[in-house]
């Protein structure tokens, strides 16, 4: 079967870990040359390992997404490699319950809702204020974001997760409407429970979690990394050439 990203240049932000690493090495199994950001530098080398034990090409950048110098450095040291930007995932962030304070909404502290926000949702912002003018350059591209199931239904005690989720689809659609006319795609995927390191680590400290999920889901089980991979890659692709302002939930059917 032909390749589908044979020639194009994507950035993957949150490429050290979880759907980010899968998908950056799905990415590159299509042919593209991957650029991967993250902070830690040995997770992002494993997958820049994993990319090139696929014959693939990538390199890492460490980047903290919530820094402005460091996401401009991303995005230019990614064209003076590679010369051109083509695709990019946006997807570096937090899990609901993971890495974020739970609790009730008033009892939010002021400095857990600004880390939240900076990563999940200002990161995804500053990616792409610098992806756009390059993929404008180059007469158009696709960005994908990571936001959530949590984007379109309410969960307690996370409410700056959700928030920020949210927030990324008027995002995505706002900067849809802005930049179709250049031939740039900008779509959201939405994942629900999905299997990768912080899950995994949680269900092993609370078992009936995956059981309490799966009930929930039309397909009876939690996602894998590679399910969500191949939204993006084909979000990616050509073969979504009438796609843009979308949010695409992959869910195994629990918003059903
Ligand atoms: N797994 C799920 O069930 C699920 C469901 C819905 C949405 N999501 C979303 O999917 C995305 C990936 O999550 P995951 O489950 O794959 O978790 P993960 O394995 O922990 O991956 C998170 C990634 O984000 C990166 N990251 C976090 N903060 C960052 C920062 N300030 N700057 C740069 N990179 C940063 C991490 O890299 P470093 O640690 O190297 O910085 C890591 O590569 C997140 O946006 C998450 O909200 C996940």
């Amino acid at each position: 079967m032909n390749r589908q990203l044979v020639g194009k240049v994507a950035i993957v932000t949150g490429g050290s870990s979880g759907i980010g690493k899968t998908t950056a090495v799905a990415l590159a199994r299509e042919g593209a040359k991957v650029v991967v950001a993250g902070r830690n530098v040995k997770d992002l080398r494993d997958t820049v390992e994993k990319i090139k034990a696929l014959d693939g090409e990538g390199l890492f950048i460490q980047t903290d997404v919530s820094r402005s110098e460091e996401v401009k450095a991303m995005v230019m040291t990614t064209i003076e490699k590679y010369g051109r930007l083509d695709c990019a995932f946006n997807n570096a962030g937090g899990n609901a319950r993971i890495g974020g304070e739970v609790a009730l909404t008033a009892e939010i502290t002021e400095d857990a809702w600004d880390q939240v926000m900076n990563v999940n949702l200002k990161g995804v912002w500053l990616s792409m204020k610098y992806e756009i003018p390059e993929m404008l350059k180059v007469g158009g591209g696709s960005i994908v974001n990571t936001s959530s199931v949590d984007a379109l239904r309410g969960e307690p005690y996370v409410a700056p997760y959700c928030a920020s989720k949210s927030a990324l689809l008027g995002l995505m659609k706002s900067s849809a409407w802005e930049y179709g006319k250049y031939g740039i795609r900008i779509n959201s995927v939405c994942p629900g429970l999905i299997r990768t390191p912080p899950v995994e680590g949680r269900m092993q400290s609370d078992p009936e979690h995956e059981a309490g999920w799966t009930s929930k889901k039309a397909l009876g089980r939690i996602g894998e990394p590679e399910e969500v991979a191949a939204a993006v890659v084909w979000l990616c692709s050509d073969a979504a050439s009438f796609v843009t302002g979308h949010a695409m939930v992959v869910d195994g059917g629990f918003l059903a």
